[in-house]
């Protein structure tokens, strides 16, 4: 288990503001606990309810839920449509009008969509979908920039039933391979290219040289985003805007079993193969609606603005199926956090009037760093709620959060949850908590959360353990895609009769939790899922590769930083630049994001005397530069004094 943090610190609490609590959904900590009292109590009451009054139903459910562990099914017997609740259900309301989306390109370019042009947006190409013979059933790899029209085919999907897998557009054409074929996808849907730091970002070149071993695949449809060069196979391939002609406007949702798969998201996990994470309807968009209340406290007038890439879980829940489900505006940005300068994100904060800001730890720490000249040269005045995800928040990041962006009036929600959970779990609520600095405090109504050791033993006050969820909730996720046994495995065969997060944890004698971070051999890198082992296969596929050793070192911007430890087969390596060529290779297999900080080439790894690699000793060299923990198993003691002397090749 990892150390953090071994010294508590003692942290004052934030109350949260008087006027806040006034119009706040939840107004207090007694609102708060009487309305997790009764989830705990009455649980198939308590969801029920929620269901009813946040979603509309084609047809009630049967049973709230079912639970053969660990497979649960929730809404059993219910009829519903995603698609239907993010547009349909507004337009007979005074939302019809409503601004759904305020986009904003890198370029600077801007479109405002109302509820009324998504529904008809998404009902022309539910239409081309349909006249191509795709339908229930069918799955979908969207690999799109962040345009509106990856939300109009995440939701075109959902409205006919196909279920889709949207992959981060800065995945490279082996990842996206590799998720294709798992998929076993007939359908691709892509775009030329997206903007990034004011470079092109070639999607569709990727998707050519991804498609070459995916023989499932039969269409490929690409939106025209930059007006970039693309080569277009006949027969394969077609324009987004040429089928899109003509397309009626007209397209009926299809009332799916609210256990139909919505989509399925690749996380990474503790083995070199990612895992196909699968969400259902139902239960999905019942507690993603709800959390928008409890966490965001969104109401009618407010401007939400989540950061996050709609290719990670956060923008599924928080961009697209939340806030749509909801009824929220929601501003969505194609590009980069400091592009062309640090002000970018404060500048579309004023330029909008956003009202809750939802962001990343490593995002505000990149941005804390260069000053607060930038956010002091924007009104910032219309903030209200601010949040954070994705990794834990350091209490001097949160202070200039508070301080800085959110001049401190607005509370900031540190919300835990994972790609697995699909809605936040443990979360203060903006109107009833106190708020602790680097905490994500209390689990939400239906989340029964503890801290446990091996055992599923509460460790009690003040002691690290793991964090694990003891009751099935809503928007869990079903399984891994075509891998039940290694769904159990990974998830409820840790600790006996729960479900295992993979991640440490702490809980005060007041009850607040907070996250330390992961206990397996998955790293956290500026909010990114990266697997260690994923990475080390990476590496050994290149030729001059013999071993490979990867583990998370911490850095201060993002969070955690990827170290290679290489052992090179024989002959003469120049190391600077195979350390450059390695990088390359790593962001060619994966994508940029995962390219190693660092790379130590070492004559030898520690390793057990049966021969495992010991990262948890090279963890500890390049965090301390020294080895305190139990050597005894070492094979060669030699190894670790050689290594811990050395300094690697930085980027
Ligand atoms: O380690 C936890 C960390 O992010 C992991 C989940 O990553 P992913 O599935 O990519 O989803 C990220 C967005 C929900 C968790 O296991 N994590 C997430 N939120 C927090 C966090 N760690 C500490 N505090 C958080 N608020």
């Amino acid at each position: 288990m990892s150390k953090h943090g071994a010294v508590e610190q003692q942290l004052s609490l934030y109350p949260p503001p008087e006027d806040f609590v006034r119009r706040a959904h939840v107004q207090g900590m007694n609102a708060y606990r009487e309305l997790y009292a009764r989830a705990e109590k009455q649980p198939e009451e308590f969801w029920g309810e929620v269901a009813e009054r946040e979603l509309f139903w084609f047809e009630k459910w049967r049973h709230v839920f079912e639970w053969d562990p660990p497979f649960a099914k929730w809404f059993t017997g219910g009829k519903i449509n995603a698609s239907y609740n993010c547009l349909d259900r507004h337009l007979a309301t005074r939302r019809r009008n409503k601004i759904a989306i305020i986009w904003e390109g890198e370029p600077g370019d801007q479109r405002m969509i109302s509820y009324f042009e998504l529904h008809r947006l998404v009902c022309r190409f539910a239409n081309v979908l349909k006249s191509r013979g795709w339908k229930t059933g069918d799955r979908a790899i969207i690999y799109m920039p962040m345009v509106p029209e990856l939300a109009v085919a995440m939701l075109a999907c959902a409205r006919l039933g196909i279920t889709h897998s949207v992959v981060f557009g800065g995945f490279s054409a082996e990842a996206l391979k590799a998720r294709v074929q798992d998929l076993e996808a007939g359908l691709v849907i892509t775009a030329d290219g997206g903007w990034r730091r004011g470079r092109e970002i070639r999607l569709k070149a990727t998707v050519d040289e991804a498609l070459a071993e995916c023989p499932t695949v039969r269409d490929v449809i690409v939106y025209r985003r930059t007006g970039g060069q693309v080569s277009m196979q006949e027969g394969r391939d077609f324009w987004w805007h040429e089928l899109d002609e003509g397309a009626s406007e007209v397209c009926p949702a299809v009332p799916l079993d609210a256990e139909h798969p919505l989509y399925v998201l690749y996380t990474s996990g503790t083995t070199g193969k990612p895992k196909g994470i699968l969400h259902t309807t139902g239960g999905y968009l019942t507690q993603c609606a709800a959390t928008m209340k409890w966490v965001f406290d969104l109401r009618e007038e407010d401007t939400y603005w989540c950061t996050a890439d709609i290719g990670w879980v956060t923008g599924h829940s928080y961009i697209v199926y939340g806030p749509l489900a909801a009824g929220a505006t929601s501003v969505v940005y194609e590009g980069a956090p400091d592009f062309p300068q640090y002000d970018r994100f404060w500048r579309i904060v004023e330029k909008y009037g956003v009202s809750i800001f939802y962001t990343s730890p490593t995002a505000i720490r990149a941005l804390l760093r260069q000053g607060d000249k930038w956010p002091e040269m924007h009104d910032l005045s219309t903030l209200r709620l601010l949040g954070s995800v994705g990794e834990p928040i350091n209490p001097a990041a949160w202070e200039w959060y508070h301080r800085v962006i959110g001049k401190g009036r607005c509370p900031i929600v540190d919300t835990w949850w994972q790609t697995e959970t699909g809605a936040i779990m443990i979360s203060p609520m903006p109107g009833a908590t106190p708020l602790k600095p680097g905490s994500a405090s209390f689990p939400l109504p239906g989340v029964i959360a503890d801290v446990v050791d091996m055992n599923g033993d509460p460790v009690g006050p003040d002691k690290e353990g793991f964090l694990v969820i003891k009751r099935p909730w809503p928007a869990m996720l079903r399984t891994i895609w075509r891998d039940p046994e290694r769904y159990k495995s990974q998830y409820w065969n840790r600790v006996p009769g729960v479900y295992f997060t993979g991640d440490a944890a702490r809980r005060d004698s007041n009850g607040y939790f907070t996250v330390l971070g992961r206990v397996d051999d998955v790293m956290n890198v500026s909010g990114h899922r990266l697997s260690t082992m994923e990475i080390e296969s990476a590496l050994v596929r290149h030729p001059s590769v013999a071993e490979a050793a990867v583990v998370g070192r911490p850095d201060e911007v993002t969070g955690q930083a990827v170290c290679a430890f290489i052992t090179l087969k024989k002959g003469n390596w120049d190391h600077k630049k195979l350390s450059d060529e390695l990088r390359q290779w790593v962001a060619h297999e994966i994508g940029a994001f995962a390219r190693p900080a660092e790379i130590r080439f070492a004559e030898a790894l520690p390793k057990t005397r049966s021969g495992k690699i010991m990262r948890r000793l090279l963890r500890e060299i390049v965090t301390t530069r020294a080895v305190t923990g139990d050597v005894t198993t070492l094979e060669d003691m030699a190894v670790i004094g050689r290594l811990a002397e050395q300094r690697g090749e930085e980027e």
